[in-house]
């Protein structure tokens, strides 16, 4: 948790501060500065689309105070962070993404006079549901020494923060001072929830107050559980005895809070869409960026690098950052699915595989994954491999419709992976029988599912239930990913020597439609004819 106090003292400096300590100089660096004429903004776009968010969440925790941190700056070492970055329920609740102030929190309380959810025979929602307050560390005056002595945060050393003024009309949220927020914890009562993971130091402060409310309540009513109170319920056996009352309970956990909203991103709003193809046109960007500077990649010893920073830096230009590390995974290294260390060469007649997504300034991020041939053509092997993908690729994009389970693009993907493996010798079964439950010979070369949602989190809503992601039905607005792939790795003796050392993997992202789908980065050459034009092209 941000410390709340008004004037927060630099960590772990003092011992090295060369800053003046004097009151001469402490006056006469605080006076003398023009005053800022402050304009109001516009509200942006997605503050509409967060409020109808926020109405949503409310709807399933009635009568219960919702908190949501951002969270701090993470430490890198001493005192430095590594490139801060709002919690994602937070960010999505607020419309707030790579301008957060860091430490802010979102509290929804109850209006007067609701009901509690769990607590109620009908469950039903309160009239009034919830009001939304934003807790933030507003600008500090040069009545305080922060501005220049504080290198956390201070204006001269991290930049002006807003005042709360700009930011309700911004964000289009009500905004209080960071400083009264231990008030508001102090006070919370017992059904309150809160999003963990985000702030150690928030979330403690909610268990004490529950705590300290339960203690004195003891043999009364039980309160809303916390995760350290219900811990392994989520994983309860199904046969578990539990009783009603307890299974009611448990759908009030902070647990469950975190689960609704994740899952409450799984169908995107217009916004969001909208977010998803810019962020897909940003990254088309950054491939050409890099077929475009494959001679010098090709040319220095450790060209993976080299391909990680020319994106990197499309990704800087169009949008915040990555959206995840870049996996720039040259020949052999193709086989190692998350190979982000990229320190090796690029070699011409290899296959690169290049999985890289940017994030757009409200978080959306794009994730995809091209492999091509470094020389400029595939050899008949390479080619062989990669359009057994493409064909998995297109089988799974084939059947993607409202309606369907999510499942069923995974198992889609696997009978063309299966197939074609088995045609090319290396399975000890046929297909159909490698594709039974008990066997799964083909997933010796693709141990990872074929599609993932994508949105605000390059894994997204990764809480929700199984039955909503992996056994969910498709509704038009989900974006998931397709990214079947083959992976033959160096030493693998089950395979032909031709094979050993190829890696491909196609990676798109995927929009459900009301009538079907729409491949948001179909624009990226896919098919190997179109991939050699491409690098023709360059
Ligand atoms: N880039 C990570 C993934 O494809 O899931
Ligand atoms: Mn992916
Ligand atoms: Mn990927």
């Amino acid at each position: 948790m941000a410390d709340t106090t008004e004037t927060t003292p630099p960590r772990a400096t003092a011992n090295r501060s060369t800053t003046p300590a004097s009151d001469v100089f402490s006056d006469f660096i605080s006076s003398n500065w023009a005053e800022r004429d402050e304009v109001t903004p516009a509200p942006r776009e997605q503050a509409s689309y967060a409020a109808a968010r926020r109405e949503r969440i409310s709807r399933l925790h009635p009568g219960r105070t919702l908190v949501f941190p951002a969270g701090d700056p993470k430490v890198r070492s001493n005192d430095t962070d590594y490139p801060y970055r709002a919690h994602s329920a937070f960010a999505h609740l607020t419309g707030w993404g790579s301008d957060t102030v860091p430490g802010s929190v979102l509290v929804l309380t109850p209006t007067p006079g609701g009901t509690v959810a769990g607590e109620t025979p009908a469950d039903e929602p309160t009239a009034g549901g919830h009001t939304a307050v934003l807790y933030f560390r507003e600008g500090a005056g040069r009545d305080s020494d922060e501005f220049y002595a504080n290198s956390d945060i201070g204006e001269f050393w991290t930049g002006p923060r807003p005042s709360p003024a700009h930011v309700t009309a911004d964000l289009g949220i009500e905004t209080r001072s960071l400083s009264e927020l231990a008030a508001v914890l102090d006070g919370l009562d017992a059904n309150a929830l809160v999003v963990r993971g985000a702030d150690r130091e928030i979330a403690d402060a909610v268990d004490a107050t529950r705590t300290l409310l339960e203690a004195g309540s003891a043999g009364d009513t039980p309160s809303a559980p916390t995760d350290a109170s219900v811990a392994g319920a989520g994983a309860a056996d199904p046969g578990d005895t539990a009783d009603a009352a307890d299974s009611a309970a448990d759908e009030h956990t902070d647990d469950s809070l975190a689960r609704d909203a994740s899952e409450l991103r799984l169908v995107k709003d217009d916004f969001e869409i909208a977010e998803m193809r810019a962020a897909v046109a940003a990254t088309a960007q950054g491939f050409d960026d890099v077929i475009a500077d494959l001679p010098a990649i090709v040319a220095h010893p450790r060209g993976e690098r080299l391909v990680e920073g020319t994106f990197y830096r499309r990704a800087r230009a169009e949008g915040n950052t990555v959206g995840y590390d870049t996996i720039a995974a040259s020949g052999p290294h193709a086989c190692i699915l998350h190979w982000t260390r990229n320190d090796g060469p690029v070699v011409p007649g290899d296959l690169i595989l290049l999985d890289a997504g940017i994030e757009l300034d409200s978080y959306y991020t794009a994730d995809i994954t091209r492999t091509f041939p470094i020389s400029g053509t595939f050899t008949d092997v390479q080619r062989r491999v990669y359009e057994a993908v493409l064909e998995a690729a297109d089988a799974a994009f084939r059947i993607v419709r409202p309606g369907i389970r999510f499942r069923e693009i995974h198992q889609a993907a696997m009978a063309v992976i299966a197939e074609r493996t088995a045609e090319w010798g290396l399975l000890p079964v046929s297909a159909e029988e490698s594709l039974r439950p008990e066997n799964q010979f083909h997933r010796r070369y693709m141990v990872h599912g074929t599609s993932h949602h994508l949105g605000i989190d390059v894994h997204d809503c990764a809480q929700a239930r199984r039955e909503l992601y992996l056994d969910g039905v498709l509704e038009a607005g989900m974006v998931f990913t397709i990214e079947p792939g083959l992976y033959f790795q160096p030493d693998d003796l089950s395979v032909p020597e031709e094979y050993r050392g190829l890696g491909v993997r196609i990676e798109d992202d995927i929009l459900v439609t009301e009538t079907g789908a729409e491949n948001l980065s179909v624009h990226i050459p896919r098919t190997a004819d179109a991939v050699e034009a491409w690098l023709a092209g360059r």
